[in-house]
């Protein structure tokens, strides 16, 4: 039986995962700072799933649930999916909000990866996931820390990739653009070309079985966001400058 473990695997894109995972027979471990989104989400699938209460920006308390989680068959495959955004697009940054952002989005992922390397690199094998964002592909206005910290994501993931190969282990990074989820449902802008998080699961699993180094989607939108990122600076400056395309508040 193979193993993975998800980080905030309880609601949205990371709960479609680990039901994806169950549906293959895996065995799946996910971790949460809210034990009861859990058990609503997983009433009908208790067979071979274990929940860790567990905060991703505490380094410690995420390691002891990786570990423990391992012990029995070791990892397979690691997500690090726990993430958090804005509300609201905002010029002038809640810096208390953007620091907790970089612990949980980037720190969590460098402590999940982390603790899941203690297991993967004695046996030589493995893989390790993270849910970066389109958004890490060009500054955004309005959700500066977000960009910040799927930037940061995407690049650590980038250089793991090359630097985990004489580990026979693979580092996937994935770029998904709006996916109709609980961190969706309360944003108060518009989302072009939002799927919903069954989909994204199902296109995400086909990425990760077929060992990616980078995975972006949907193609259209992702690709118009990408172009963005080789745009002159001063083009990119001029687009964001059009009131429907950035609609941060003051
Ligand atoms: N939805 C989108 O449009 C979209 C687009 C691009 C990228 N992403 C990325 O995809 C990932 C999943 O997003 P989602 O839309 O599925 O969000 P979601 O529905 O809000 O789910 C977030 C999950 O992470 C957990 N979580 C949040 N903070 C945590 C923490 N500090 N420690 C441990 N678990 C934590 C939540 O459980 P608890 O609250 O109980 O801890 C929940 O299980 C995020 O990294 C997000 O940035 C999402």
């Amino acid at each position: 039986m193979r193993a993975v473990f998800i980080t905030g695997g309880t609601t949205g894109i990371g709960m479609e995962l680990a039901k994806l995972y169950l549906s293959q027979g895996w065995k799946v471990g996910v971790c949460g700072r809210d034990r009861a989104k859990f058990d609503e989400s997983f009433q009908a699938h208790r067979d071979n799933i274990t929940f860790y209460p567990a905060d991703v920006a505490n380094r410690e308390d995420l390691q002891r649930a990786i570990a423990d989680f391992s012990k029995p068959i070791g990892l397979d495959l690691l997500i690090a999916n726990a993430g958090i955004g804005y509300k609201y697009k905002t010029k002038v940054p809640d810096f208390d909000y953007s620091y907790k952002m970089i612990h949980v989005n980037l720190l969590g992922v460098m402590y999940a990866f982390e603790a899941a390397l203690n297991v993967m690199i004695p046996r030589s094998q493995g893989q390790l996931v993270a849910i970066s964002s389109i958004a890490g592909y060009n500054g955004l206005p309005g959700v500066s820390a977000y960009s910040a910290s799927k930037a940061a994501v995407s690049k650590y993931c980038e250089s793991l990739h090359l630097d985990m190969r004489q580990f026979n282990i693979c580092v996937t990074t994935i770029h998904p653009g709006f996916v109709d989820t609980p961190l969706t449902q309360s944003n108060h802008h518009p989302m072009p070309f939002i799927i919903d998080a069954p989909k994204a699961a199902r296109l995400i699993g086909r990425a990760i079985a077929k060992k990616k180094m980078v995975y972006a989607f949907p193609f259209f939108f992702s690709t118009v966001v990408r172009f963005l990122g080789i745009l002159p600076r001063p083009w990119y400056r001029l687009l964001m400058s059009i009131k429907t395309i950035n609609y941060s508040k003051e």
